[in-house]
């Protein structure tokens, strides 16, 4: 039925467009629904937890794990509640992932602690015997990006009138205030970590990258 359309470039072109279209037309328009605008209560993150989505991005944490509960059973029962649109509405870019060599993370922070993640980077296989995570052993040693983190905030605050700043929104203030806030937050996540180097650095204030991911990974949930 379709035979001529196979032998002319130009229409079956315009064919590919129109189904690509309506497909792309498919994915976006949900994004404009009520149900797509912030869940009430959503804070963006803090800057040191934008340093540590920031890693997530880097070290490519994203090739093996999702961040996104489908409306399944077995994945609620494991991870729990569904993923909604809304609680990504301050991500930018979100990170829904799409494959699944490791655990989703959507919600990591509601079952796994921050020693629990400080021995797992380390070396996955302490906690988990048969895991085929690598170690991230330098993010013991690297110094997270603050400044750029803070950066972003305040761009997203601008472009995209993210609630930084507003009633029960999320404190972002000067460079200065914002420095002085992602190091109170990095000593209480180093109170509960045992690496010295990792915990006379904060106490040093500098932030190595271990600790903004672990504010991350706590703060999924
Ligand atoms: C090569 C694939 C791979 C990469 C890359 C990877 N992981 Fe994993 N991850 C796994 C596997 C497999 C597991 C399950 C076994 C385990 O717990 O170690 C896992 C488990 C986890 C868990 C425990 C989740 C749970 O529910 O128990 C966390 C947290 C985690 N990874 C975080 C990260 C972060 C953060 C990064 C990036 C810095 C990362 N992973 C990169 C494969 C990977």
């Amino acid at each position: 039925m379709f035979h001529w359309l196979e032998k002319n470039p130009f229409f079956f072109a315009v064919g590919v467009f129109i189904v690509i279209a309506f497909a792309g037309l498919i994915e976006i328009l949900p994004n404009f629904a009520e149900a797509s605008r912030p869940v009430v209560g959503l804070k963006p993150r803090t800057v040191l937890e934008l340093a540590g989505k920031n890693i997530y991005m880097k070290d490519q944490c994203i090739a093996c794990h999702s961040q996104l509960i489908r409306p399944f059973k077995s994945e609620t029962d494991r991870y729990g509640q569904v993923s909604l649109s809304g609680e990504y509405a301050y991500d930018r870019p979100f990170l829904w992932g799409s494959k699944r060599t490791g655990p989703d993370l959507h919600r990591v922070g509601n079952y796994r602690t921050t020693d629990w993640h400080e021995n797992h980077m380390w070396d996955p296989t302490s906690v988990v015997p048969q895991s085929i995570m690598p170690a991230y052993k330098h993010m013991f040693t690297n110094i997270a990006d603050i400044e750029t983190a803070y950066a972003e905030a305040v761009t997203v605050k601008k472009v995209f009138n993210t609630p930084y700043d507003q009633p029960n929104g999320t404190k972002l203030g000067t460079w200065e205030e914002a420095q002085k806030a992602a190091l109170e937050e990095a000593k209480k996540i180093t109170a509960d970590m045992k690496n010295k180097d990792v915990k006379d650095a904060v106490a040093n204030g500098q932030i190595p990258e271990i600790v903004a991911m672990i504010a991350y990974l706590n703060a999924l949930k």
